[in-house]
């Protein structure tokens, strides 16, 4: 085990990206509504350092709304072929419009297009509606860059809760559980 549950996570997000075949940083993240109705769904962790966990998102989704609401949040990821979980807990903030401009520049112009012309979450009433906007979006930035929609951004999630679980035989399984308790990470291992 590493010194810190983030080097931990980024080394075995790193023989995923080796060993599993599919989307090795997909990661499901759980949020709560003002009623304490939590909330599932898949994301892309599209950026990893000491602060925490970045994903990106429409501001205007079900997952942005319970974060403004209740910035609590925990993420999931699984890598069937390495037979390994992380959970994760903590608080999400948004990054910054410099950070969420620098992905969003990174991203295919398609993407880009599709970023303006999704209202994630919002009700839809039939394709055409969506394949409408998506040509608007694309006469409207036909030449040179495509610029970050004001409603899209990131969120970082700042862990204080990192569990580390890989699997044993007989259903021993590894249980490593990091706490993070007045600045400094602690670990201990917890029964199968
Ligand atoms: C593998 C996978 C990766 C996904 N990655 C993202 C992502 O990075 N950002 C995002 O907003 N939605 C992503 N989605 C779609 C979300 O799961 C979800 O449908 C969408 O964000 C709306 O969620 P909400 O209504 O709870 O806000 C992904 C879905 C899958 C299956």
């Amino acid at each position: 085990m590493s010194s810190s549950p983030i080097a931990q996570l980024a080394a075995w997000l790193k023989e995923a990206e080796a060993r599993e075949p599919s989307e090795p940083a997909a990661m499901s993240v759980a949020t709560v509504d003002e009623h304490g109705q939590p909330s599932l769904r898949m994301v892309l962790l599209r950026g990893l350092d000491e602060r925490g966990l970045v994903f990106y998102t429409n501001l205007g989704s079900r997952k942005a709304a319970d974060l403004r609401v209740n910035p609590r949040v925990a993420c999931c990821l699984h890598w069937k072929s390495l037979a390994r979980q992380v959970r994760v807990e903590g608080q999400a903030e948004l990054v910054s419009d410099a950070e969420a401009d620098a992905y969003f520049a990174s991203r295919p112009r398609d993407s880009q297009i599709g970023a303006w012309a999704s209202k994630q979450s919002q009700p839809l009433a039939g394709r055409f509606d969506l394949e409408k906007r998506v040509a608007r979006y694309a006469a409207t930035y036909l030449v040179g860059a495509v610029p970050r929609p004001p409603f899209w951004s990131g969120f970082r999630v700042v862990p204080n809760r990192v569990e580390f679980w890989e699997e044993g035989h007989f259903r021993l399984h590894e249980r490593t559980n990091w706490v993070l308790d007045d600045g400094a990470w602690s670990s201990h291992k917890l029964f199968p």
